[in-house]
């Protein structure tokens, strides 16, 4: 019988279990991180020089470029749906703060008007951003960053025309296209506008690629494709270019090794909700999981052996020319 297909409820795709180790598991080296967000900066300043307003990072996560971001020149605001991911982000802004000597922590209060749930603020921080609604940014009220609780998947709690860049790493592929294109639309600042798109690149032989194809293959088997994070960010750009934005050739920002296990892709599913972006029935879940054990044990012989890859960080530019 032909599986009755669900995909994950956004609960599952919160990542709300994996904040606490998220970093440790799924981060990037610290260097790649200063490299991103500087390259992020630079690309804002240079295409946006004369467009005023906020940098908008969509699913910020756990703040590892965003706390970097919350630093510069621009107003940064980092969204995303997860309260324990953001939680995370807190103290590392808050950490930030605490290494700046005779500063207060700056870490800033809810946007007003939004249902955010992102809580406690960090112990001991102190807010000193002035209320205001987001979309009316005025020079010299902004301090370090914002940090919003919302789901992308509605509409955003951003003014019309608010926003003059928005980044979004590792996290488009995970949003409704449909949606993402009409908030990027309402958003964008009339007179030009920037979309930054970050994502790892991984050899297409690296464990990681070659267990995920398999996995992917395993589950088509079974009726159900998954959809990648490639897919995700060319729908995109199809779908954008399509209202006059052009795309700038993607750039290689930052590059490091990384050692790698089968067993690791294996126990990160393990303690995922879904897989691929589906829900799917435990039963079936867990038997996918095994024969993907099975398969891995003898394709590389050992769980548990240990391969050394490269990976790079690879940042897409489009750019809204403005309306004539
Ligand atoms: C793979 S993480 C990337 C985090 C961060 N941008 C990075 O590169 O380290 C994807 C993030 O997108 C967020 N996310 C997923 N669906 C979302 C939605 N509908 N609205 C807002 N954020 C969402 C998740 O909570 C998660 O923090």
């Amino acid at each position: 019988m032909k599986p009755k297909q669900e995909r994950c409820p956004p609960q599952a795709l919160r990542f709300d279990d994996q904040a606490v180790d998220f970093d440790r598991r799924a981060g990037l080296p610290a260097d790649a991180c200063r490299a991103v967000a500087e390259a992020v900066a630079e690309t804002a300043e240079n295409l946006a020089i004369d467009l005023p307003g906020p940098l908008l990072d969509l699913g910020a996560g756990t703040g590892e470029i965003g706390v970097q971001l919350a630093h510069g020149k621009r107003p940064y605001l980092g969204l995303d749906l997860s309260v324990p991911m953001l939680a995370s982000f807190r103290l590392k802004l808050a950490d930030a703060a605490a290494q700046v000597p005779g500063t207060n922590s700056k870490v800033s209060p809810q946007v007003p008007g939004t249902n955010s749930k992102v809580s406690p603020q960090v112990p001991g921080t102190k807010s000193e951003v002035s209320p205001q609604v987001p979309g009316t940014w005025t020079a010299g009220t902004w301090t370090a960053g914002w940090l919003v609780c919302a789901d992308a998947d509605r509409r955003l709690p951003l003014a019309d025309h608010s926003v003059a860049v928005v980044f979004s790493s590792r996290a488009v592929h995970l949003l409704g296209l449909r949606h993402l294109v009409e908030e990027i639309e309402r958003l964008r600042r009339p007179q030009g506008a920037l979309l930054l798109l970050g994502s790892v690149q991984r050899r297409p032989t690296s464990v990681r690629q070659v267990m995920r194809r398999q996995m992917r293959r395993l589950l088509a088997q079974q009726g159900y494709t998954g959809r990648s994070g490639d897919d995700g960010r060319a729908r995109l750009h199809r779908a954008l270019a399509t209202k006059g934005w052009h795309g700038h050739p993607p750039r290689q920002v930052a590059e490091w090794t990384v050692k790698e296990r089968p067993c690791d892709s294996l126990e990160a599913w393990d303690r995922k909700t879904g897989l691929a972006g589906w829900a799917l029935d435990v039963q079936l879940r867990r038997r996918v999981l095994e024969e993907l054990r099975s398969w891995a044990r003898n394709h590389y012989g050992q769980l548990d052996a240990t391969s050394t890859t490269t990976e790079t960080y690879q940042l897409e530019t489009l750019h809204w020319p403005g309306d004539t």
